[in-house]
């Protein structure tokens, strides 16, 4: 199969796509489909966690398992090659271990407003990259559930496809690209309003 990769994906290599599971599979549509079925069922699974601790490197691993084992050989299991973003391999999980003490650190004192938690940790767990793939959707996920934890909705961003290009998916990539620089103004704006500038919502795909 030629997997297609929109604008800020992460491009599999030959053994991790060797890593797919259903045989049957020969589109991307297919492919996307078959991914979005097995994340419902993780969804699914996250939501009855009520009582686990979600700020460990076995929730956000046992999550991304859960979100792709039906589809990746690979599902749970961190990255073992360097990839166009993320942290070198052999350093995700020290990377980890300091992000999650940070956000425990940020929500003990209330370092920013909930919201802003969230969405800083979505940024950094995504710019960690710790798997070959679907990293974008398991920290947008893992971000909703830290909000929700918090006391605060879940974001609006699991209403759009940001897994196909698109304007949602350009405006979330060039607030991720500034969250990059440190700025987070407009990725907070995106996670609960979507563009941030209401005139690009009249553009086309
Ligand atoms: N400049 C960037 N800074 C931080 N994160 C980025 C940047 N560019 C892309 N990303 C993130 O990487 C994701 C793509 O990685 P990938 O592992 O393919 O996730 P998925 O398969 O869920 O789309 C994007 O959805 C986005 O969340
Ligand atoms: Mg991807």
């Amino acid at each position: 199969m030629k997997l297609s990769y929109p604008e800020g994906a992460t491009p599999l290599d030959a053994d991790e796509c060797a890593g797919l599971l259903p045989k049957h599979i020969t589109t991307q549509a297919e492919l996307n489909q078959w991914e979005q079925m097995n994340i419902l069922n993780g969804m699914r699974w996250a939501k009855r966690q009520k009582k686990q601790d979600i700020l460990t490197i076995k929730f956000l691993c046992d999550l991304h398992k859960k979100m792709f084992s039906e589809t990746w050989k690979w599902a749970g299991a961190f990255r073992s090659s360097n990839k166009n973003i993320g942290v070198p391999w052999e350093q995700i999980r020290s990377s980890f271990f300091n992000l999650l003490e940070d956000v425990k650190i940020q929500i003990q004192y209330r370092s920013y407003a909930e919201d802003e938690i969230a969405v800083r940790f979505h940024h950094r767990l995504v710019s960690i990259h710790p798997f070959c793939n679907g990293n974008g959707r398991h920290s947008r996920i893992m971000a909703d559930l830290l909000a929700e934890r918090l006391g605060q909705p879940v974001f609006s961003w699991g209403t759009h496809s940001l897994v196909e290009s698109g304007t949602m998916r350009s405006a979330y990539l060039s607030a991720l690209r500034r969250a990059d620089t440190g700025e987070y103004t407009d990725l907070l704006q995106f996670s609960r309003h979507g563009m941030s500038s209401p005139h690009t919502l009249y553009q086309s795909n």
